[in-house]
């Protein structure tokens, strides 16, 4: 069985899939990581980000794993733990421009699929339910206001000790989601069977309840 969710930046996909996927005993796959790995790869490579040959010479011999961890899961590129790179405003703000190279994305979705070929799966990302597994079982579609959004990566940061302004993070999701929505390869899209669910005014409970929910009537 595959679990398809997908949706914009922050709206609590990988909050939600971890939960979900721990409780039903599948693998979480997040697939956005992946691509931030991929983005670490072209800095720490010295190339321009829209450098697509200059990163597949190196992107295909790349290992990017995952490891189960008590705080979730720790990504490694090439041997070496990125968990906390991959989440620095380098690597974000800069990721959707790597995410748009075709070559690229051939690459990541090849190797999801045989992540998904492995067992069961719930994966999160941007085409999962339109691309990457087609034929999932269930689909979700996560959306939630852009401020909304915001404020909950705001506290999420104070909690780190970050503290960039609301409003620069409102202009930053709402400029990776421009990027992500409108680029030519698999461009971030609710598939026509997925379920959309609006977190705007619900808690993470009421969302796993409700995949839960969903995913029980199809097993
Ligand atoms: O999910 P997360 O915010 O970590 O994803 C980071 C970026 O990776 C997205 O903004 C998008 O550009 C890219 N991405 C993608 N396709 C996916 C997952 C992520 O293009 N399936």
């Amino acid at each position: 069985m595959q679990i398809a969710i997908d949706g914009p930046a922050s709206s609590g996909k990988s909050t939600v899939a971890k939960i979900v996927a721990t409780q039903l005993g599948f693998v979480y796959v997040d697939t956005g990581a992946m691509y931030r790995a991929t983005t670490v790869l072209a800095n720490r490579l010295g190339l321009d980000y829209g450098d697509e040959a200059g990163l597949m010479a190196k992107l295909v011999d790349a290992q990017i794993e995952f490891q189960p961890d008590q705080a979730g899961q720790k990504v490694f590129l090439n041997g070496e733990d990125v968990t906390l790179t991959i989440r620095t405003p380098e690597i974000t703000n800069n990721v959707s421009q790597v995410a748009a190279l075709a070559a690229v994305r051939t690459e990541m979705v090849k190797r999801q699929r045989q992540i998904a070929d492995q067992g069961q799966v719930v994966m999160d990302g941007r085409d999962i339910g339109t691309t990457v597994l087609p034929d999932a079982a269930v689909k979700i579609f996560m959306v939630a206001s852009a401020k909304e959004r915001a404020q909950r990566r705001y506290a999420e940061n104070i909690t780190k000790g970050i503290d960039t302004p609301l409003a620069t993070l409102q202009a930053e999701i709402e400029l990776r989601d421009q990027k992500d929505s409108t680029r030519a390869v698999s461009p971030l899209r609710k598939a026509a069977d997925a379920v959309e669910i609006d977190t705007t005014k619900l808690t993470i409970e009421q969302v796993v309840a409700e995949i839960l929910a969903i995913t029980k009537q199809k097993m």
